[in-house]
């Protein structure tokens, strides 16, 4: 197949990309805007055609469409603490880009996937939420997505456009941005600085290896029947504390670390996903979390040279002004 790859410099597309290549032998086209979460470098050594642009730019997005199969689309504002502070480009990527793609899709007859986060649902108390669940989001992040989800649904019921929708629970593993919560925390125990929990730290998240949401994407890809969504949900949930109180024994980094700061504004309190109808179309995760976390932790601890330039960047002011307090060199 050959795919156009929208947002595939990111954490998860890079990671898509590498399985694609990989295990299909896809011909890829990545068009990617190279934000402060983008970076060619996600991409060193494999064999893609790369378009510098934003999703929003109609004339980028046309040229790239060209003898697509199927787009995915990844590109997104992602981290839900910048969405609170400026929720801005995350309008205009998730509801001004994502239109712009479904009309170039549309134009061009082509398959459209959405990749979509388990946080249009909002919070679970108990229980798990299953594709007919409402959308409930919360944050200017996850309300932006699921307006994203809904214009993807639009396309499909107005113009028969064959669109899916894949919903991931949270992810990590390699090259995610260490403003998300299990890189940063590596990060800051690897260098002896605080280690800071919103609120009482009992927040739970289901969380996903990011291959595994790769392959997941790629069964939906495949085998997902146009007009439905489908979850994506990891094989186990865990606290935020006992997240970092386990990054803290792997990196042998000291307990007094842990500081325990404001908590995040309508910090949702548990995600939760059922992912039985994905797994119909036979995905199931491989990798639980104890394995994927110890493996994340080696893989930061080994490629300083991915993370070095990121903290000592703009990463640094962003940090300062989201925390009230400057992080080591
Ligand atoms: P990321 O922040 O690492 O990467 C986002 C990528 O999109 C970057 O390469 C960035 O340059 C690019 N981008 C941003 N705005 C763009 C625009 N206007 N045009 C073109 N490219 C643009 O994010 P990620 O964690 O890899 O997330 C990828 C997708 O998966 C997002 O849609 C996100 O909502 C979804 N998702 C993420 C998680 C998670 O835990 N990280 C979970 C479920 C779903
Ligand atoms: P995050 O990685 O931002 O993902 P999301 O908010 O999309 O789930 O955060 C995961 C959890 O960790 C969330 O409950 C917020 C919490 N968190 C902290 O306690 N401290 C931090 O510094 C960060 C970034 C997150």
């Amino acid at each position: 197949m050959r795919l156009l790859v929208c947002g595939g410099a990111g954490f998860i597309g890079s990671n898509f990309v590498r399985v694609r290549l990989r295990d299909h032998g896809d011909e890829v086209v990545v068009l990617d805007k190279l934000t402060y979460a983008g970076r060619r470098e996600n991409l060193a050594g494999l064999d893609v055609e790369f378009v510098h642009a934003g999703i929003e730019d109609p004339g980028a997005v046309a040229g790239a469409i060209e003898g697509a199969d199927a787009v995915v689309n990844f590109a997104a504002e992602t981290h839900v603490d910048r969405s609170i502070a400026e929720p801005d480009a995350f309008v205009t990527t998730h509801a001004v880009g994502t239109w712009v793609l479904l009309e170039a899709a549309r134009q061009a007859g082509v398959r459209y996937l959405q990749v979509s986060t388990d946080e249009v649902y909002g919070s679970i108390e108990e229980g798990s939420f299953t594709e007919r669940s409402p959308l409930a989001p919360s944050s200017p992040y996850s309300a932006t997505k699921a307006g994203a989800d809904l214009l993807v649904a639009s396309y499909f019921h107005t113009y028969d456009l064959p669109t899916v929708i894949c919903r991931g629970s949270n992810n990590y593993g390699p090259r995610q941005y260490p403003e998300k919560l299990i890189p940063l925390m590596i990060l800051n125990a690897l260098h002896g600085d605080p280690l800071p929990v919103y609120g009482d730290g009992l927040q739970v998240r289901n969380w996903l290896y990011v291959e595994d949401f790769a392959r997941g994407i790629g069964h939906v890809l495949a085998h997902g029947v146009a007009g439905e969504a489908y979850n994506v949900g990891g094989p186990d949930e865990c606290p935020n504390l006992e997240v970092v109180r386990r990054i803290i024994e792997l990196t042998g980094a000291d307990e007094s670390l842990l500081t325990y700061v404001k908590d995040r504004p309508g910090h949702d309190r548990r995600y939760s996903l059922g992912s039985e109808k994905v797994r119909a179309l036979g995905w199931e995760a491989q990798v639980r979390f104890a394995d994927g976390l110890e493996e994340t932790v080696a893989w930061y601890q080994d490629n300083r040279a991915w993370w070095e330039p990121i903290r000592s960047g703009d990463y640094r002011a962003y940090y300062a002004r989201q925390y009230g307090s400057a992080i080591k060199d």
